[in-house]
């Protein structure tokens, strides 16, 4: 049920949760001074108490309080990226920031979102945590009705057209004397370059990964999913300039010129699969490996794992 800001902001302020806009994916927002309410949003999303949540401020100026030192290129990554799909993880001040929105560590996640409704939102309340507004390891939403879908068609949902990139966050840490992506997103390795004056390498796949969430299932689709042509699957999820077997469905991503697009159109995609009862579909992995295409393709591979060596939810 879309809401205005001037509700948004009374929910927060009474403690609620309340589905905001960003341009990534939609996130489920509280007050990060109300620690019930972020238990609250643990318990909605059925998420793990060991996987912290990201805050979201209006501006930089807003870290000081939290934030104990400022990595080398800080202020340079900031300049280029925020507002934006930006997360930077920073030591922080453990007292100020509620345990359960870090998960007990000495570290948090911090990002500007761009769009003007979140920024008022957030400086008429204060800083909000948010996670992507999903139930914990399926598809984020990006749609007013993957919320519906998740969490009931009552559930506030602040209005607001984001032009969502369809992608989260890229999450980057300091780390010895060189940044790291922890998590791929929607601003993509090359883009950092100019910045940093190096191209920060992507530490995903670590037996204790930078990014606690890194551990868990994610963007499943209830549906057995092949990353290579299957003979049994009866659904392709496939690309405008490409012809399939005839019999077969096809789910356009959309084009291969394009990984915008086909990034917007991600979420949905895999969340239709659900709403088909579709039970077994292949993925057509032929495209570029660079730029956002490489977010696209790892979102994709998690997608389909199996989750044995993931923690099921
Ligand atoms: O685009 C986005 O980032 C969206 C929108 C709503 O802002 N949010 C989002 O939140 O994707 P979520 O909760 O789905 O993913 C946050 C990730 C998790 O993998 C979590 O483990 C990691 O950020 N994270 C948060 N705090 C951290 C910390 N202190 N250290 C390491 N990873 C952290
Ligand atoms: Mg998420």
């Amino acid at each position: 049920m879309l809401v205005t800001l001037e509700k948004a902001i009374s929910i927060l302020n009474s403690g609620g949760i309340v589905a905001v806009p960003t341009e990534t994916v939609y996130g489920l927002a509280a007050l990060l001074n109300k620690p019930h309410a972020i238990q609250k949003i643990f318990d909605l999303k059925k998420r793990p108490q060991t996987n912290p949540l990201i805050i979201h401020i209006a501006n930089t100026q807003d870290l000081k309080p939290y934030v104990k030192e400022y990595p080398p290129l800080f202020t340079e990554l900031t300049r280029a990226f925020w507002p934006g799909p930006l997360t930077c993880i920073l030591p922080i001040h453990k007292h100020l920031i509620p345990t359960a929105a870090r998960a007990s560590l000495p570290t948090a996640a911090f990002r500007v979102p761009s769009p003007q409704v979140t920024c008022s939102l957030i400086e008429a309340c204060g800083p909000i945590v948010m996670p992507s507004a999903n139930l914990s390891g399926k598809p984020s939403a990006t749609l007013p009705q993957h919320i519906e879908h998740d969490f009931g068609p009552e559930f506030p949902i602040l209005q607001g057209s984001p032009h969502a990139k369809g992608l989260e966050s890229t999450i980057v840490l300091y780390r010895n004397t060189e940044w790291v992506i922890a998590r791929q997103g929607a601003i993509s390795q090359e883009l950092f370059t100019p910045i940093l004056g190096y191209e920060p390498a992507i530490i995903e796949k670590e037996t204790a990964p930078l990014c606690p969430g890194q551990h868990f299932r994610h963007y499943a689709p209830k549906a057995k999913l092949f990353l290579h042509p299957n003979k049994e699957a009866p659904v392709i999820l496939g690309f405008i300039e490409r012809s399939y077997p005839k019999g077969k469905e096809v789910l356009y991503l959309g084009s291969l010129l394009s990984p915008e697009i086909v990034a917007k159109n991600l979420y949905d995609i895999l969340r239709s699969l659900d709403l088909k009862n579709i039970t077994l579909a292949s993925i057509d992995m032929d495209f570029p490996r660079y730029g956002l295409w490489l977010t696209i393709a790892e979102r994709l591979m998690r997608a389909a794992e199996s989750g044995d060596s993931l923690k099921s939810q």
